[in-house]
């Protein structure tokens, strides 16, 4: 049995200790938010924070994030949502979204350790993959929560439709999990 401190709570897991954390966050919390990707710790779509560094969670076996605090995508708005996540609409960032939960991790870890980012930071921070090419949407809004550019509005950029939520834009294909 492993214990696990997830999103601030602690969970008991019926899991082999070598288990991806990944599939411990996807198949035995059901915290799907978390996606695979190339398993490979190559793309950072299964990106999460452990003891506020982003980290790969295929790549690293549940047991030893025992007695570390991880957070997940679902962690992240407890009562609102994040100035990131706020930033992430604005920018209207996602396109098919499997891969922003990671981006929005790595981001978060970013921000925490250094709240107003170069583009040298950045670049070095976000390495995760986008099939879809969000690169300059991900950094606008970086640098958007940050503080260090002028609202969205105000460049020109298209405002988010009405009724636009983060659920909507991170919303997974149907029939996926
Ligand atoms: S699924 Fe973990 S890095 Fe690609
Ligand atoms: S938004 Fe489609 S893979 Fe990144």
């Amino acid at each position: 049995m492993l214990k696990l401190n997830i999103n601030g709570t602690d969970r008991n897991v019926d899991a082999a200790p070598d288990t991806p954390l990944l599939w411990v966050l996807r198949d035995h919390l059901d915290l799907t938010g978390t996606k695979y990707g190339c398993g490979v710790a190559a793309c950072g779509t299964c990106t999460v924070i452990v003891d506020g560094a982003a980290v790969r969670s295929c790549a690293v076996p549940a047991a030893a994030v025992a007695g570390k605090k991880v957070r997940t995508v679902e962690g992240l708005a407890a009562t609102s949502l994040t100035r990131l996540q706020q930033a992430w609409i604005r920018h209207q960032v996602p396109q098919c979204g499997y891969c922003q939960s990671g981006m929005l991790m790595a981001a978060t870890a970013l921000l925490e350790k250094t709240p107003q980012p170069s583009d040298d930071d950045i670049d070095r921070a976000m390495t995760n993959i986008c099939r879809c090419g969000t690169y300059q949407r991900v950094r606008r809004a970086i640098k958007d929560a940050a503080g260090m550019t002028t609202p969205v509005a105000a460049s020109g950029a298209a405002p988010a439709p009405a009724g636009l939520t983060l659920s909507t834009t991170l919303s997974t294909p149907a029939g996926a999990k």
